[in-house]
């Protein structure tokens, strides 16, 4: 069986490719056979992190191939447990066809509401124009800042959308963007705390798959 994760966003930067690369080193590291689709195709930004994690000769090991569309990169699905595609900087047409193939697919999305709203307004149109259902939309809050109160505002604002809200968000901190500059996941950073931070929504990931698979 072989299962199919989208990371998708109306606004470039939001951590699709952050969270691609961590949720692809947590199945690889249970024995899976994991590839991610970097779908980026002018920057092959998840490709070139690849190139710096086999440098340093970091375990486990991904596979990342870049591909031009979503249909070339699907035809290759089936030879991995868990294909996971790392979409484009902006929604495109690539994008309503990640959600509409993959079991799961994740809208990660920044506290302010300049990121909120497109976000909100990408899942009703994946559902409007793309007939997508909506319990596969999961939002994940990334790049968060540290004031609780604003996290629980957001919480409650994307709560009133009737899409699913992943538990747990990973904070904007140097050293998540350090361990990506060595080719490690953030859920392989050097410190605990944020690597347990980080662990976090990458488990509320990879239940929400499990739940809708099963
Ligand atoms: N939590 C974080 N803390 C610090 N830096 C982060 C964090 N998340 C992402 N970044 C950095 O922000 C930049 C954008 O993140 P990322 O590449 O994951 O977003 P993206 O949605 O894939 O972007 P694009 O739309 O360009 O593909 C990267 O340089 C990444 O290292
Ligand atoms: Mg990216």
């Amino acid at each position: 069986m072989s299962y199919k994760l989208g990371f998708v966003s109306q606004k470039g930067g939001v951590g699709k490719s952050t969270l691609a690369r961590a949720t692809a080193t947590a199945y690889a590291a249970a024995d899976w056979d994991v590839k991610i689709a970097d779908l980026d195709i002018d920057q092959g930004t998840s490709y070139t992190w690849l190139k710096r994690r086999l440098q340093s000769e970091l375990q486990p090991t991904v596979e990342v191939q870049t591909f031009g569309t979503f249909a070339q990169a699907d035809q290759r699905s089936d030879d991995y447990d868990l294909m996971i595609f790392d979409g484009a900087p902006h929604a495109t047409k690539g994008t309503i066809e990640i959600a509409k193939h993959s079991d799961l697919v994740v809208l990660p999305t920044g506290l302010s509401l300049d990121d909120l709203e497109p976000t909100v307004l990408l899942a009703h149109s994946l559902v409007k124009k793309g007939g997508i259902d909506r319990k596969k939309i999961s939002f994940a809050i990334c790049r968060a800042g540290t004031n609780s109160k604003e996290q629980e505002e957001v919480r409650d604002y994307l709560s009133q959308t009737p899409y699913h809200l992943l538990d747990g968000v990973i904070s904007e901190k140097p050293c998540f963007r350090r361990a990506q500059d060595e080719g490690r996941s953030v859920i392989e950073c050097r410190y605990k705390g944020p690597r347990e931070q980080a662990d976090h929504l990458i488990q509320s990931i990879m239940n929400r798959l499990e739940e809708l698979t099963k």
